[in-house]
């Protein structure tokens, strides 16, 4: 590159497809879509794992519209909550709702590798990003800024693509039209880029997303490095779930779940 050439701003790729995403009005469709599959797939193994967690400070990192950033303070009692998302879309979205039904969420726009708060939180969620991140580097930055915006004993709660997706057992129209996503590529070197369809929208409508599959040893050195413990959680479906729709209906998300929790617990 010469000097006189522009330089793009980090992950300014990612902010332009959920800016977009957001604007089109395609995000709210999407995530309506995605009501079963958040509610007895993906809520379960994140609240468990979150627990009671009444009067703790929580950071919401890519928060996107906040709508668990909302469920953290409603629901598991954190208080105060702040959320961050890359997105400034995504942020106006957030602070609307916020407007609308005020829970006394604070939303700022800003990317997660250069967080610079000035106050620390008992816990940092972040509900999908590190598959965002584009190496082990920005990873370890990223971890390295959490670890110093923790309090002692604190934790960063997070869900991740999950490292072990087997692209030869997904069943994409299945997932589709259950769960509204699919997978239409998914190599499986560290660091490679598998492409996500979230949203369950028709063909000609679809969102595509590129995510990063960071492998599980590769994850955990570097969070070890960072100063945590790490411990991986397998999603599991809710009991209504499964009362509602019977096993079956989720056998071939169950071995094969798009993302897994993982917990870093704060070491020193
Ligand atoms: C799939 S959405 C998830 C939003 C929310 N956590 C949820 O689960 O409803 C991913 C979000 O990550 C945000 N994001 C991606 N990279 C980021 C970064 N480096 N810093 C902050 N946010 C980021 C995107 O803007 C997007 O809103």
């Amino acid at each position: 590159m010469t000097d006189n050439q522009p330089t793009e701003p980090r992950h300014s790729k990612t902010r332009q497809d959920f800016d977009e995403a957001q604007l089109a009005g395609l995000y709210e469709e999407g995530m309506a879509n995605m009501a079963l599959y958040h509610r007895h797939c993906q809520d379960p193994v994140i609240f468990k794992a979150l627990g009671d967690v009444r009067g703790k400070t929580l950071l919401d990192l890519a928060c996107g519209d906040g709508f668990y950033t909302r469920r953290f303070r409603k629901e598991a009692g954190a208080d105060p909550v702040v959320g961050i998302d890359l997105s400034p879309m995504q942020i106006e979205k957030a602070k609307a709702i916020e407007d609308a039904d005020p829970l006394g969420i604070e939303y700022f726009a800003g990317d997660a590798s250069d967080l610079d708060l000035g106050r620390r939180f008992d816990i940092v969620t972040a509900i999908h990003l590190l598959h965002y991140l584009e190496s082990g580097e920005e990873i370890a930055g990223v971890l390295g800024r959490v670890h110093s915006l923790l309090t002692d004993s604190g934790r960063f709660v997070t869900m991740v693509a999950n490292p072990e997706f087997d692209l030869d057992i997904h069943d994409p129209e299945d997932s589709k039209k259950k769960f509204a996503y699919y997978f239409s590529a998914a190599p499986k070197e560290n660091g490679a880029v598998m492409t996500f369809h979230p949203g369950g929208l028709e063909k000609e409508r679809e969102i595509t997303i590129g995510l990063r599959r960071w492998h599980r040893d590769f994850v955990n050195d570097i969070a070890r490095e960072a100063g945590f413990e790490p411990e991986w959680h397998d999603p599991f479906i809710s009991e209504e779930g499964l009362e509602e729709y019977g096993a079956g209906f989720f056998e071939n998300y169950l071995p094969n779940p798009q993302s897994k929790l993982l917990v870093l617990y704060k070491q020193d």
